[in-house]
C-alpha cells in the first residue's frame, strides 16, 4: 500500500509493536497501513462523522484487513486507559487537537507517544504538549504538493524552550537545518518584508497594530536566519 509523502512521514514515526489511536482517521490510510505493514498489532479509528467511517469501512475491505476498531466518537472520547499506546492526530488544525487532548487527559498522560500533525497554531500544540508534561522528542518538516507540513513526535517529560521562536518555528527544526526549512525560512520573511513594505507608508490603528506584530515576527525571523545559515 502506497501512502502518500505526508502520511507515510506520520505512519515512520511510529514504532513496531505498537496499539495506536487514530483520531480524525477519515479514509483510515493510516491503519491501514500501520497494521499491513505489521507495525501496530492494534489500531481504534475514530471520527467525529459517520461519511468518513463508511469511507474508513470502505478501505479496510479494499486492502484485507481487520484488525481496526472504528468508532463514532468525538475525538478521544470512550477510550480508555490501555487500550492504547500511541496516539495519531493529523490533518486538523492545532486548537482542535489541544481540545481534543484537554479533554481526555488522563488517557492522554497515560501513553507513550503522540503523533500530531497540525494544520495551523503548531506553537500553540508545542506550548500545549510541554505544559501538559510531554517533551518534543522529534519534529519532521515536509512539502507535498506546494503545502508545509510539521509533523510533531512527543513524549512524557519535562522540557520547555527558553526562546519564544523556538515554539513559533521548532527548536528541533532550527537545529535540523533541512534545506526545505531552509528554504521555507527565507520564503517566509521574503513574504514578511513584502507584507511589511507595503503598509509601512499607511496609517491607521489596525495598521499601526499590523507593523507592530510584523516587527515581532521579522525579528524572530532574523533570530532563526542566524541559527539556521
Ligand atoms: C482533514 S481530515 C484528516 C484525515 C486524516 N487524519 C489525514 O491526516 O489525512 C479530518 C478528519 O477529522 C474528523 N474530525 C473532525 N473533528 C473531529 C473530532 N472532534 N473527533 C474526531 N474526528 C474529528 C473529520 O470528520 C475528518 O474526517
Amino acid at each position: 500500500m502506497q501512502l502518500s509523502h505526508r502520511l507515510y512521514t506520520i505512519a515512520r514515526c511510529v514504532p513496531r509493536g505498537c496499539k495506536v489511536v487514530d483520531v480524525g482517521t477519515d479514509h483510515a490510510y493510516i491503519p491501514i497501513y500501520l497494521i499491513k505493514e505489521h507495525i501496530a498489532i492494534f489500531c481504534i479509528a475514530t471520527d467525529i462523522n459517520t461519511g468518513p467511517l463508511k469511507k474508513a469501512k470502505l478501505n479496510m475491505r479494499l486492502h484485507n484487513v481487520e484488525a481496526i476498531d472504528l468508532r463514532l466518537t468525538n475525538g478521544l472520547k470512550g477510550i480508555t486507559v490501555g487500550e492504547a499506546n500511541i496516539i495519531i492526530m493529523a490533518g486538523m488544525g492545532g486548537c482542535l487537537m489541544i481540545e481534543i487532548l484537554q479533554q481526555e487527559l488522563d488517557l492522554v498522560k497515560s501513553m507513550e507517544k503522540l503523533i500530531l500533525q497540525p494544520q495551523q497554531d503548531v506553537h500553540r500544540v508545542r506550548k500545549f504538549l510541554h505544559a501538559i508534561g510531554f517533551k518534543i522528542e522529534n519534529e519532521e518538516f515536509i512539502e507535498e504538493e506546494d503545502k508545509y507540513y510539521t509533523i510533531i513526535v512527543a513524549v512524557q517529560g519535562d522540557e520547555k524552550y527558553d526562546k519564544a521562536y523556538e515554539y513559533v518555528y521548532g527548536k528541533i527544526l532550527i537545529e535540523k537545518r533541512t534545506q526545505l526549512f531552509k528554504d521555507y525560512i527565507l520564503k517566509k520573511q521574503e513574504k514578511l518584508s513584502m507584507i511589511y513594505s507595503t503598509i509601512s507608508q499607511k496609517n491607521s490603528k489596525q495598521i499601526d497594530k499590523r507593523k507592530i506584530e510584523l516587527e515581532e515576527e521579522l525579528k524572530m525571523h532574523k533570530e532563526v536566519i542566524k541559527c539556521i545559515f
